[in-house]
């Protein structure tokens, strides 16, 4: 069923909110299981359609998955080799099945994830990282055929790619490499804290990796992985998401359950704009001080400003009246689909390239908005808690892939946001 919120701006928010555990550590983690016949338990996984699609990714290759209150019990008896469209197009995070399917079978078939809205997002350096350890790759109908008849084998890769390191590559690899013969260094590494859970993960299961979390990561191949329990790392996207919705619309908006040295970056940025950050044991609290001023921001891979938090940013920067500031994107180029909506809410903002020059206005108003990806949603539910009126906010699907209950969480807060069929 389509559904759409509806909020109505001007509420102040405070209080409480609980950080769910990680998506996109969650996602690598549960492809991980593949790796092993033995039951994995994983835990904190967020109730969100991404890790849903997952599950159904993991049963269609021949897993057992139960799924109760954030735990989730894999157990890969028997694996299958193909991972087919059907599956793979709903999210483009299924291509870090490719590892574990090249390790666990020496061989796999992965259909091609094909674009989505943040522009082309290619896949060779994931292929890069298949062949330097050994593997063969032909792409035909659409569908990776990738298999290495003489095994894999370590050695030395660089994983840098023309908008710097690569996330689930860098887990591919580095999935693949825990079963291959001999040791592998994975050079120019992505050091993202959602790498490291999965190494932690992976060690658990008995691999041998060093590294991650840094630029250089080396894995020393072993004969098989087992069965482990595991809790995912805090999400600090969802967290920098609550933080930017405490700064808009907040008067004191405590996160529970975070991992602040995970949201450096972000914290700076919230700091540099005159927003008063404190914390206590794992509890984050925003408040402002009311002369909030915007500052520039660049994307940039960890522990640069991520990616997955410019739109939110840019919510806020649309809605601090009287500054300016130049937001630029480098990580994908083109993740600029919130822009035009924010716009249509009164922002004063021009694109131009990779960098969007946003003037901060007294007042956003409500207008019927659609949701194009899932932290651009994320932006626009930011926007209409400071627009006037009732914002609609269409295909809040998008937003579903990767909040946990976020209408709830806001609702609890003391926001007014309504999710009504469409
Ligand atoms: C992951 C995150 C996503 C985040 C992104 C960047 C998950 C499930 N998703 O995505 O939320 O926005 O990291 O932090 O963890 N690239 C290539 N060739 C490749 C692979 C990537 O050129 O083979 C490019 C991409 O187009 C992009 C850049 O490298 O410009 C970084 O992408 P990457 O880190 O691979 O993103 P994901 O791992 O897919």
């Amino acid at each position: 069923m389509m559904e759409k919120f509806v909020i109505k701006g001007g509420t102040t928010l405070s209080g409480r909110v609980n950080v769910s555990g990680s998506k996109n550590s969650s996602l690598p983690i549960m492809a991980a299981t593949l790796l092993t016949k033995e039951t994995c338990v994983i835990r904190r996984v967020p109730d969100v359609s991404d890790t849903n699609y997952m599950i159904q990714i993991l049963q269609n290759l021949g897993a057992e998955v139960e799924r109760a209150s954030g735990t989730v019990i894999v157990r890969c008896e028997k694996v299958s080799d193909t991972a087919p469209y059907e599956l793979v197009r709903k999210m483009r995070a299924s291509i870090c099945v490719m590892g574990p399917l090249m390790a666990r079978l020496g061989h796999t078939v992965v259909s091609l994830p094909g674009g989505c809205v943040i522009g082309d997002r290619p896949v060779d350096l994931h292929l890069r990282g298949m062949e330097a350890l050994g593997a063969v790759v032909k792409v035909e109908k659409g569908n990776m055929h990738i298999s290495a008849p003489n095994g894999l084998h370590g050695t030395t890769i660089d994983m840098m790619g023309k908008h710097g390191t690569t996330v689930l590559g860098t887990d591919n690899v580095m999935m693949a490499a825990a079963l291959a013969e001999g040791t592998t260094i994975i050079e120019n590494a992505a050091g993202e804290p959602e790498v490291e859970d999965l190494a932690d993960f992976l060690n658990k299961m008995g691999a041998k990796i060093t590294g991650a979390g840094t630029n250089t990561i080396t894995v020393e191949g072993v004969k098989e992985l087992g069965g482990v329990e595991h809790t995912v790392i805090p999400d600090r996207i969802e967290a920098g998401t609550f933080l930017v919705a405490g700064a808009i619309a907040g008067n004191g908006v405590t996160l529970r359950r975070v991992r602040k040295d995970h949201l450096k970056s972000v914290i700076q940025v919230l700091e540099a704009s005159g927003y008063h950050l404190t914390s206590t044991g794992s509890d984050l609290t925003i408040k402002s001080n009311g002369s909030a001023t915007a500052c520039d921001i660049l994307t940039e891979p960890y522990p640069g400003f991520p990616t997955d938090m410019q739109a939110q940013f840019c919510a806020l920067f649309s809605t601090t009246p009287g500054s300016q500031s130049l937001v630029t994107e480098q990580i994908f180029p083109q993740r600029f689909m919130h822009i035009a909506e924010l716009k249509r809410m009164g922002a004063d903002i021009d694109l131009v390239d990779d960098t969007a020059r946003i003037r901060g206005v007294e007042q956003l108003s409500a207008a019927p908005v659609m949701a194009s990806d899932l932290r651009a949603s994320a932006a626009l539910v930011l926007a209409a808690l400071r627009a006037e009126g009732e914002t609609e906010i269409n295909r809040v699907y998008h937003i579903d892939r990767g909040y946990e209950h976020i209408d709830e969480k806001l609702m609890d807060l003391g926001a007014d946001i309504r999710r009504l069929p469409a």
